[in-house]
């Protein structure tokens, strides 16, 4: 069994509250959470990158990995981040202080965590610290396994979101839609 996926069905195994899936995100899946980036991407921000799938296709968008902030909460994964992206800066952190970066620091947020099954308050902290540190224009990025939009439908309205939605990608386990979000 491949490394990482070891290590994510340990973490899984112990923590499934937080972990919230059967396996890593596939490459296909990754690769379109990282459509709008590109190398004049500037700063962005990674919630939940859990043992660095999407991280790995952030930089293959070419983001510099100096210009990646992470959030995640499990000590195994982020020694394992620490490990593979040494320039990047990795923060064993709750995603809800995404909001206290510098404001309009960040050009995208990119987010593997289990939003929808998150407590209304923690989502909330979530989504408006990001839009308050997003750049104008700059866009929130959220797959879901789900049938709607993955965050609540008031904070979409109280924040005034629009978004786009890829199509089904069925060689994501299991298969997943990856929404992306704007403010206006
Ligand atoms: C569904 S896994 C996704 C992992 C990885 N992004 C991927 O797509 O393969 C969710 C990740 O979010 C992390 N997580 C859950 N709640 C969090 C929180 N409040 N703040 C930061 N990370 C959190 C978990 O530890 C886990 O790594």
């Amino acid at each position: 069994m491949p490394g990482d996926l070891r290590i994510f069905l340990g973490q899984l195994f112990r923590k499934p509250g937080e972990v919230v899936a059967l396996a890593p995100s596939s490459e296909a899946l990754a690769r379109e959470m990282c459509r709008g980036l590109s190398p004049e991407t500037g700063h962005v921000a990674e919630l939940g990158p859990g043992t660095g799938k999407i991280t790995r296709a952030i930089l293959s968008a070419g983001v510099a990995e100096k210009n990646i902030t992470a959030f995640e909460l499990n000590p195994t994964f982020v020694d394992t981040l620490r490990g593979q992206f040494p320039a990047a800066d990795i923060r064993r952190a709750p995603a809800q202080e995404v909001g206290n970066l510098p404001l309009g620091e960040l050009d995208a947020v990119i987010s593997g965590l289990p939003l929808l099954s998150m407590p209304n308050d923690v989502q909330r902290a979530i989504v408006e610290g990001t839009f308050r540190v997003l750049k104008p224009g700059g866009t929130f990025v959220q797959f879901t396994y789900g049938p709607v939009p993955p965050i609540a439908q008031c904070l979409r309205e109280g924040l005034k979101l629009t978004w786009t939605k890829s199509a089904k990608i069925w060689g994501n386990l299991p298969p997943a839609r990856v929404y992306t979000f704007r403010q206006g």
